[in-house]
């Protein structure tokens, strides 16, 4: 049976990505800082992406290492440049070193060169490496992924669950596509053994297009409730962000999360569709 090594496995998409390698046949090696507080269905090898020397002995053997880990925000010495540049770079000569052929790498939609926020800039230099690697690699770009166990989704359910009226930031308008998590983690694993899918870069995003707006109207109306939404004007927003990131331990969003937020984030599903053979869920 192949061997899949992963990084970020106990993440909320690592999960949903283990589930399918094992249903597919693969077995798992989950490369983990801590023992995981759920049960993952995976050879557990304790090792963290900022120290190649637990990487490469974590990829031996081998046939394939999926490379999932990344952040939404900084915090302590997680900064955006180690957990994506550096901690790619690691991944890739750990897997270089370690004789793994194959790689498929996390990233994310709306990357590109030049960039206006942290996060996007280091994904991408995090993508140049990849494919700059030498090894048979697939890269994807997910819009906002959701399904079971996310977290940003379930605290956009909640808000407009409790709040008596929904917060928005800036005005709403911009476009997202998101995509479920069952559907990315196919994407992942069918990858794994697709020679057509080698040196390609995939959008991975829902069969809708919708704004902010419209995602909120779309969550009180599964949960039967009408309420006025509220408008955050950018630059109070940004205010918010600051003091959140200086006196909390978790903000709920940052600064770079509201430069990302005032860009439509949306793709072209119609190759991973092609290539995969998906039936991609609708959002509803
Ligand atoms: N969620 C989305 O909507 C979305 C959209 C587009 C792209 N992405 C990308 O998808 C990937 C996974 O996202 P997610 O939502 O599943 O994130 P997540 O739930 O926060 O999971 C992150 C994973 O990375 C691991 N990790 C963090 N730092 C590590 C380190 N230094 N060494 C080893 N492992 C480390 C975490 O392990 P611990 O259990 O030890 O913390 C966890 O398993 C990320 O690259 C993200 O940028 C996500």
């Amino acid at each position: 049976m192949p061997l899949l090594a992963i990084t970020g496995a106990t993440g909320f998409v690592g999960r949903a990505i283990v589930h399918q390698a094992r249903a597919d046949g693969y077995r798992v090696r989950a490369i983990v800082r801590n023992p995981p507080t759920m049960p993952l269905d995976a050879e557990l090898f304790t090792g963290n992406v900022l120290d190649l020397k637990t990487l490469t002995n974590a990829f031996a053997g081998a046939d394939a290492v999926i490379h999932l880990v990344g952040i939404i925000r900084e915090s302590g010495d997680q900064t955006f440049d180690r957990i994506h540049r550096q901690a790619t770079g690691n991944v890739i000569a750990a897997a270089q070193s370690a004789g793994v052929p194959r790689l498929i790498h996390m990233s994310a939609l709306g990357v590109r060169p030049n960039a206006r926020s942290q996060y996007h800039q280091t994904k991408w230099a995090a993508e140049e490496a990849v494919r700059q690697s030498g090894l048979a690699w697939t890269i994807f770009r997910p819009s906002l992924i959701y399904g079971p166990g996310n977290q940003s989704i379930s605290v956009l359910e909640k808000i407009v669950r409790l709040a008596p009226v929904i917060p928005v930031l800036g005005d709403g308008r911009s476009k997202i596509q998101p995509v479920s998590v069952a559907t990315v983690a196919k994407c992942f694993i069918a990858a794994v053994n697709q020679p057509s899918a080698v040196e390609k870069t995939y959008d991975l995003c829902g069969p809708v297009t919708f704004t902010w707006n419209e995602l909120y109207d779309k969550l009180l109306a599964a949960q039967n409730r009408r309420k006025p939404k509220f408008h955050i004007p950018l630059s109070a927003a940004r205010i918010m962000a600051t003091l959140a990131e200086w006196f909390l331990p978790s903000p709920p969003f940052t600064r770079d999360q509201l430069l990302m937020i005032q860009e439509d984030n949306t793709g072209d599903s119609g190759p991973a569709v092609l290539d995969f053979n998906l039936q991609n869920e609708p959002f509803a």
